[in-house]
């Protein structure tokens, strides 16, 4: 049993695979939190509670006599504002008299062996579930904050709903999906920063007194900040220390903040972006947050995104495409942007037709009057100008070659030249009378209502139904501006980026969910919506447009904090690369492509002969290692954003095999030796390494490390398989 309520004590255990969560109530009816961390005793923690730098701090009405009686000198589990509580909180709630007083006792309490969904959202499934039900000390809102945790995992999900029980409407101001305290005031927190073609660098910074958070205000998870943050002992790295990973599992603007208070410790929270939020909620009805995925590790960072890696494999992702075989697509987007035809795409297929590759993805440009961005989008007919016999002739093509067919779209988007918008200008999202901005000229469509959601589902739909296609690209190149709705009074329109992720979930729900036989990728510009959200529909993204070796070995490193390898798609792509103009060895880009869901996307009429005739030993390559990607254990061995190298090693759950890949940046002629020192090993298995020729013990690997040679060129990989030997 994963959740204990001891009686006597009135306290909460709530244990993971290594994670204790215990909390009670108090003398005062308080839900008050006790600990988080790695797995303790069923002990009564009340012994340890204690007050610090609050002594002058306000009292809670009838509590003047009592040492601790003031909110501030509490954990929460709930925390609110209003009262003595100078936190930041995790709810606010307005009352029709303008009160924003809220106090939340406790009320009751269930334990729950199915996981509930949340309505209208997606969330991890399994686990044991508390539903603890929390009433506001003076009025009728009652709240029910979810825990689930799991034997098999050291994570913690969290979401919580608030009802209103009250004959009024009421406003939410926040209503995030958790408070975690910590009882320290020296942490430090890392986070995912990047921009368009530079997604999810690593950047570590300590706490202080005071707020440091992570934001999108953009309607979308976005590519600048990941609605990821770790909470990191000052001396936690990758294998020793303790680490806390914070994931929403949403696709809209959140926030994540952690606050160092004034009595010694520290408080993390975070949800839907209450920065131009508010929520009307009516009599009776309830609101939902999106889901939290907690993950706790003692052994450094790498265990905690071991601990990500596994949740999402198991409990995120849809289970019929996780640890399948992954399409290997060859994607026209850079070898011809909007420049093609029937014969042009019929070269490249017939290029690498019988080299493994055994999906062509035809990505943006075939509908519509799209021959540049400027046109097009929401138009989603078959242009015959380009594609002489309709989408058919090329589908055909392909199937006849033995590959399977792969199509791009871009639902939710409408370029002001097209046909959408002439008939239903008011679908774009705009301000009645305002100029919009565009962004790669196209505008977003108001998804938030209904009738343009079955507009895009039934459109998309047609094509799907009438056509035999294998794989849709799901992309999404601009964020939101404007953030208005002629759906909505004008007293709900700060709800619009939540209400656009709920259509967008719906979109999901009836597009992947409608074709279950189609396997669906997401992008977003690359990867400027990489959530646990999409995810649990796109089983992988698109991680970057930026398909330079040696920026993706960082782009790579970064998502693999807190995403598995299994949901980066990555691609082998032509040299000059095209956003960096930089030119790296045709290996090396197929050797970082394979550390992820791998493909191609280049022009087959500039690859050389010896080119071609590579691709089919890479694909074998990727076929005998793809077990690993997809279902292996990573060890993260060296830093491409803090040096000159960088190795990741893939172990086998059951450690029978492992694969290595690493990369030097940069030569330096008769340059010092360098080793690397692989882990995951079994310490006592003999390892067979294919490119040495050599038997040796998984201890030794580890201890005397793998020598790089030092060959005179520049982005160089280095890769070796191992085989436990009979
Ligand atoms: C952005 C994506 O990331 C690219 O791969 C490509 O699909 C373009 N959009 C097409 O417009």
């Amino acid at each position: 049993m994963a959740i204990y309520y001891d009686q006597n004590i009135q306290t909460f255990f709530l244990e993971g695979r290594n994670l204790s969560y215990v909390f009670g109530i108090n003398e005062t009816n308080f839900v008050e939190h006790y600990y988080f961390g790695a797995r303790i005793g069923r002990d009564d923690l009340r012994y340890a509670l204690a007050c610090g730098g609050d002594y002058a701090e306000s009292a809670v009405p009838g509590l003047t006599n009592s040492a601790r009686n003031s909110y501030n000198n509490y954990g929460a589990e709930l925390s609110t504002y209003g009262s003595s509580d100078y936190h930041e909180c995790s709810l606010q709630i307005m009352f029709p008299n303008g009160s924003r007083l809220n106090e939340f006792l406790y009320d009751s309490h269930e334990i729950l062996s199915e996981k509930p969904a949340i309505t209208g959202m997606p969330s991890l499934s399994g686990g044991e579930t508390l539903r603890l039900t929390l009433k506001d000390k003076n009025s009728e809102v009652k709240v029910n904050l979810y825990y689930t945790v799991y034997e098999d995992v050291s994570v913690i999900c969290r979401h919580m709903e608030v009802t209103n029980a009250t004959a009024e409407d009421l406003k939410l101001l926040r209503a995030y999906s958790f408070t975690l305290e910590l009882p320290r005031n020296n942490y430090d927190v890392l986070t995912l920063e990047g921009a368009w073609a530079r997604e999810r660098y690593p950047e570590r910074i300590p706490m202080h007194h005071g707020v440091v958070s992570v934001d999108s205000k953009a309607g979308a998870s976005s590519g600048r900040l990941n609605p990821f943050m770790a909470v990191l002992d000052r001396n936690t790295d990758e294998y020793q220390g303790n680490a806390i990973g914070i994931n929403l599992v949403y696709s809209s603007s959140y926030v994540l903040k952690a606050e160092v208070g004034s009595k010694g410790s520290s408080r993390v929270m975070g949800g839907i972006n209450d920065f131009d939020f508010s929520w009307k909620l009516a009599a009776g009805e309830t609101f939902e947050t999106p889901e939290v995925v907690i993950a706790f590790s003692d052994n450094g960072i790498n265990a905690m995104s071991q601990t990500f890696h596994d949740a999402y494999r198991r409990y995120l992702i849809q289970p019929s495409y996780v640890t399948a075989h992954r399409p290997i697509v060859i994607n026209n987007w850079e070898a011809t942007y909007f420049n093609f035809n029937n014969e042009r795409l019929m070269g490249i297929i017939d290029v690498v037709k019988d080299s493994g590759i055994d999906t062509f993805v035809l990505d943006d440009g075939w509908f519509g009057a799209r021959s540049n961005d400027k046109a097009g989008l929401g138009d989603w007919v078959v242009n015959t100008d380009k594609l002489h016999g309709g989408l058919k002739t090329i589908i055909d093509y392909c199937h006849n070659a033995g590959l399977k067919f792969g199509l791009w779209f871009e639902p939710e988007m409408v370029n002001p030249n097209s046909d959408l918008y002439r008939a239903h200008p008011d679908w774009a999202i705009h301000v009645p009378g305002i100029e919009p901005c565009l962004g790669r000229n196209q505008m977003v469509l108001d998804i938030t209502r209904e009738e343009v959601r079955d507009y895009i589902v039934e459109a998309v739909s047609k094509i799907l139904r009438e056509h035999a296609i294998d794989y849709v690209k799901w992309d999404f190149n601009r964020v939101l501006t404007e953030n208005y709705s002629l759906g909505l009074p004008a007293d709900r329109q700060q709800e619009f980026h939540h209400r656009y992720a709920l259509g967008l979930y719906d979109l999901c729900e009836r597009l992947v969910n409608g074709f279950p036989e189609i396997f669906f990728e997401g992008c977003a510009g690359g990867g400027g919506r990489f959530d646990p959200a999409m995810l649990h529909y796109f089983p992988q993204i698109w991680t970057s447009d930026d398909t330079d070796a040696y920026m993706r070995t960082q782009i790579q490193y970064g998502t693999s904090i807190c995403y598995p390898l299994s949901t980066m798609s990555c691609h082998t792509s032509i040299c000059p690369n095209h956003q960096t103009g930089r030119t790296t060895p045709f290996a090396t880009r197929s050797d970082i492509a394979h550390l992820g869901a791998t493909g191609y996307e280049l022009d087959t009429k500039k690859m050389t002969g010896e080119e071609i005739a590579e691709v089919a030993g890479q694909v074998k390559a990727y076929h005998e290692m793809e077990d690993l990607v997809l279902n292996g254990d990573l060890y993260r061995i060296e830093n491409p954003c803090e040096s000159n190298y960088f190795a990741f090693v893939l172990v086998a759950k059951d450690k029978s095999e492992a694969h290595i890949t690493a990369f030097r940046t940069l030569c330096r002629a008769n340059d010092e030796v360098k080793r690397i020192y692989p882990k995951g090993l079994a310490p006592n298995a003999v390892y067979e390494i294919r490119e040495l020729g050599i038997k040796l013990t998984g201890s030794t690997i580890m201890q005397v490390g793998l020598v790089l040679p030092n060959a005179p060129v520049d982005f160089k990989t280095f890769v070796f398989h191992l085989k436990k030997a009979d």
